[in-house]
């Protein structure tokens, strides 16, 4: 039976025109803001500026601190908070991507930090549990991109870069919730297709990694997470179609959030199986989170429907409508992971790990990705959880499927 405790504190501002009111939100917490931004993109568009704009007429000093990359690295996090440190500010603005977005509570977290702050990041595999912080500078966060969900949720997804090959792992801490989210949906509209669909690929399999790993009789957790899937399957590709559609935009960004802000998972079991091992993949070959997603989780869908079918034949009918009746379940459940894959690429996304750039592909590579992916997470019996929980050969079988 549902049994379950939620909090989520993120004050959330959302709608056009939003980023007017980020100065004004971002008084309430600082004087001195640390301006978090990517790779430039927000300067480009101007958003940058009017952030800028926005924090000073409230009063807010701002510095910049710029250049984080996609699949944000350890490295940078720490120069981060050198730079808030150095400049006493008191407040971190994130104003980008969930890269971005993740780097920035991170940052905020080390400037408090006692200790290295590598610890508060997740390892099961050395058997070591994080030092999670306990406290960290407010954030605010402003995202440019509808995908991650970070902007109203307390986990950060970093690659450890100082060590003898890249390891992308996790955070998860009540401390990193952000104070608030002034979410703008216009920022969104020059995020280009590709990105655009991979955001799509991401907010969708947040919510499969509850609903299809999930054993329980969650009856309306099912139908929230139904409806993020069915929300950006309608209009995901509107706004690949056309980046403009300022409609489509706000209803996936506001999935984005619905996906990973913890509500849908309130009461459900919910691993990330799927996440895990793209994690592994994205950390090694800088390869967007998204896209990896896409290839990955029809693989694991394959190798997981026969282990919990009811769950499969359910998202097949009420997500793509294909019938039951008569039917086997694995048929049916099958038939549900075809339509799945098929609408991801018809919005653009890869679904073969040959399609991601990587090069060639070995056995031994994929023995090693799944070894890493257990590194990061693992049961006691050394399995990465889920339905089923899957062994080191387990991820592999699961990787093959995706070449
Ligand atoms: O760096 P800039 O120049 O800003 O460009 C970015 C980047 O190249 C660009 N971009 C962002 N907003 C734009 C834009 N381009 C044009 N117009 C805009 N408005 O998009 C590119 C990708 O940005 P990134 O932040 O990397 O993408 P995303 O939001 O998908 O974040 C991915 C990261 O979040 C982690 C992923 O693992 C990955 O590292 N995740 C974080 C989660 C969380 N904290 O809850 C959960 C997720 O499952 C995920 O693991
Ligand atoms: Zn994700």
């Amino acid at each position: 039976m549902m049994k379950f405790e939620y909090y989520n504190p993120t004050r959330l501002i959302f709608g056009a025109g939003s980023l007017e009111r980020l100065g004004e939100v971002v008084s309430k917490y600082g004087k001195k803001a640390l301006l978090v931004i990517g790779k430039g993109s927000v300067k480009k568009t101007g958003t940058f500026d009017r952030a800028v704009a926005s924090l000073e007429k409230a009063g807010v000093k701002v510095v910049e601190f710029s250049g984080v990359e996609p699949n944000p690295r350890f490295t940078t996090v720490l120069k981060g908070a050198e730079t808030a440190k150095k400049h006493g500010c008191d407040v971190v603005v994130a104003l980008g991507g969930g890269s971005v977005m993740d780097a920035s509570k991170v940052i905020a977290a080390t400037v408090l930090y006692e200790g290295n702050p590598k610890d508060m990041f997740m390892r099961a595999g050395s058997g070591k549990m994080p030092r999670l912080p306990e406290k960290a500078l407010p954030v605010v966060t402003v995202p440019t991109l509808a995908a991650t969900g970070s902007e109203m949720n307390n986990g950060a997804v970093i690659t450890i870069d100082d060590e003898d090959e890249p390891l992308k792992t996790f955070v998860i801490a009540e401390a990193l919730y952000p104070r608030a989210a002034v979410v703008d949906p216009e920022l969104t509209l020059t995020v280009p297709k590709n990105y655009t669909a991979y955001g799509v690929a991401d907010i969708i399999t947040h919510v499969t990694e509850s609903y299809l790993n999930n054993t329980e009789e969650t009856p309306i957790q099912d139908r929230f997470a139904e409806g993020v899937i069915l929300t950006a399957i309608e209009y995901g590709p509107r706004a690949v179609e056309n980046g403009q559609d300022l409609n489509a935009r706000t209803q996936i960004q506001w999935a984005s959030i619905v996906a990973l802000n913890g509500w849908v998972q309130v009461g459900v079991n919910a691993p990330y199986p799927v996440h895990q091992i793209e994690h592994t993949i994205s950390g090694l070959y800088d390869v967007p989170h998204g896209a990896g997603l896409a290839v990955i989780n029809p693989a694991w869908m394959r190798f997981a429907a026969k282990y919990n079918p009811d769950r499969f034949v359910q998202f097949a009918q009420r997500i793509f409508g294909v019938p039951v009746e008569g039917r086997d379940k694995l048929e049916v459940a099958m038939e549900g992971i075809d339509r799945f894959e098929e609408f991801l690429r018809s919005i653009g996304c890869p679904t073969r790990l040959s399609e991601l750039g990587i090069g060639e592909i070995t056995e031994d590579m994929l023995y090693h990705w799944a070894e890493k992916t257990l590194e990061v997470l693992c049961d006691e019996e050394g399995r990465l959880p889920g339905v089923p929980p899957l062994s080191k050969e387990d991820i592999v079988e699961i990787l093959k499927m995706a070449i």
